[in-house]
């Protein structure tokens, strides 16, 4: 008798028990109103009631995971793919053909197209506009008029992603017609997913106009982008060359179609996830001034009297750690959602074909189960002895797996970068009408942050 005869068969998904209901909801809107109100509050609590909880969505079922070993699971398990409303609301924005969307061969495909331009010793090569836009950035922050860090932000995310990715002189100007671009359509594309009352947005009411015109700009501009570089007859050795030169799995080359929305998926999720990250950063450089403190030391001991460069970054252990805790409380992408492609299995439990689930980084990095004083801003928690004992995947900002974040090594990069730019030049202070508080939208941002830069 071998040892596999006895051991028992592994379950199968239908055998498998179905997750609890979580509490709470209203009958009918089931927990949709929990959801809308207070989203942050309400996904945080989950895990008191399971690994993998069920929540009613009006007659939809929708599955969340809570801990951190299982959103690893889901992140790296191939029954579940990219889809569903989150999916499907930003596909009929921003394009269908984009890598953040694609699934199967087609993603496997652009993600080897676009994957060299954020290798790690590429990165190096954006040092010098990395360098520039952040001391701009602090340049700008010094002129005596309060900073509003919505757009400040912005700006440098965008024209960072812009100038090392499809770089050309002509970036300039259009990295500010972006910026403008990107941060209305990001605001008005998350009232639509919210509330997705459709006619409602085809009413000529001036906030749809703008939202109209501000769509139409961002697709317009890709195209004048992608036009200019096949005019220009030039191939510097960038991203956007890469997307022109693409072939599909058939050796021909993409389809226009294609290479706009390639375009638009990697300067979208690179612009708002950044920009908001940024605003983090300030906000948390004025709300711990003992860490910025700390941050202009540690720039002074590296980098002396000179202004910090790109070359420094990786001694900035201090600095990095600020960053990586700043994005543990405060991550970006603060929700996330699959779809099952096939009955499965999930902590035990069935998950039906087609079932969506969803997972929140923002619940897992803030869970007092995976982190003591779990709501402290304590970048030492980031020193090698301590991070140690931080549980897998209960810190994934970038998530983990075929989908993970291709530009995990260029953002640390310029977020920290950033942060020693502007620390070392400015104590920050918040002027009485800005306001912090939490605004959740495609991102977590602050509602609008306000700053004084004052100097050293
Ligand atoms: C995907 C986070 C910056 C391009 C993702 C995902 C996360 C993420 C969590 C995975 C989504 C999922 O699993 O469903 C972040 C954060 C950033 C950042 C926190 C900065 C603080 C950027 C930048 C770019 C970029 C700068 C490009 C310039 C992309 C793309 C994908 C992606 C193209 C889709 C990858 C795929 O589906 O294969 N990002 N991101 N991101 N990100 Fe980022």
């Amino acid at each position: 008798m071998t040892v596999e005869s006895v051991r028992p068969a592994a379950p199968q998904a239908a055998e498998l028990s179905t997750p609890p209901l979580a509490g709470g909801g209203v009958p009918g809107l089931g927990h949709g109103l929990k959801l809308v109100r207070d989203p942050l509050g309400f996904l945080a609590r989950l895990r008191d009631q399971g690994d993998v909880v069920r929540l009613r969505l009006g007659p939809k079922t929708v599955y969340a995971v809570t801990t951190p070993a299982l959103t690893g699971a889901l992140a790296l398990n191939p029954d579940f793919k990219i889809d569903g409303p989150l999916w499907e609301s930003l596909e009929g924005l921003l394009g269908k053909e984009g890598v953040a969307t694609a699934n199967g061969p087609r993603h496997r495909r652009q993600r080897r197209t676009i994957q060299p331009a954020f290798r790690l010793d590429i990165i190096p090569e954006y040092g010098p506009i990395m360098e520039e836009e952040a001391h701009a950035l602090a340049e700008r922050m010094g002129s005596g008029e309060t900073v509003d860090c919505t757009s400040e932000s912005f700006r440098v995310a965008v024209r960072i992603a812009a100038r090392c990715l499809l770089r050309g002189d002509f970036m300039d100007e259009r990295a500010e017609r972006l910026s403008v671009a990107l941060a209305t359509v990001f605001r008005g594309m998350y009232r639509r997913m919210v509330i997705p009352a459709g006619p409602l947005y085809r009413l000529p009411l001036p906030a749809n106009r703008k939202f109209d015109r501000a769509l139409a700009d961002l697709h317009l501009l890709v195209d004048e982008i992608v036009a200019e570089r096949r005019a220009s007859g030039q191939k510097p050795d960038d991203l956007l060359t890469a997307l022109l030169e693409a072939k599909d799995e058939n050796g021909d080359p993409i389809g226009e179609q294609e290479i706009h929305d390639q375009v638009v998926a990697i300067l979208t999720p690179g612009s708002e996830t950044v920009a908001s990250t940024i605003m983090w950063l300030l906000q948390v450089l004025t709300e711990h001034p003992e860490h910025a403190d700390r941050v202009r030391e540690e720039v002074e001991s590296v980098a002396g009297d000179r202004p910090v460069a790109f070359a420094d970054v990786r001694k900035l252990s201090h600095t990095n750690n600020v960053v990586v805790e700043a994005m543990r409380l405060r991550p970006a992408v603060w929700i996330l959602t699959r779809r099952a492609v096939t009955e499965t299995e999930l902590g035990g439990y069935r998950i039906p074909a087609g079932a969506d689930i969803v997972y929140s980084p923002y619940a897992i990095q803030r869970d007092p189960r995976s982190y003591d004083g779990s709501l402290e801003f304590d970048p030492d928690r980031w020193l090698p002895e301590r991070a140690k004992d931080v549980p897998k995947f209960a810190m994934s900002p970038f998530s983990v797996g075929n989908r993970k974040c291709p530009s995990d090594h260029f953002s640390m990069a310029q977020l920290s970068l950033i942060t020693a730019a502007v620390a070392s030049r400015w104590r920050l202070e918040q002027v009485s009408d800005s306001d912090d508080t939490t605004r959740v939208g495609i991102t977590l941002r602050p509602h609008r942050l306000l700053l004084r830069a004052v100097a050293r």
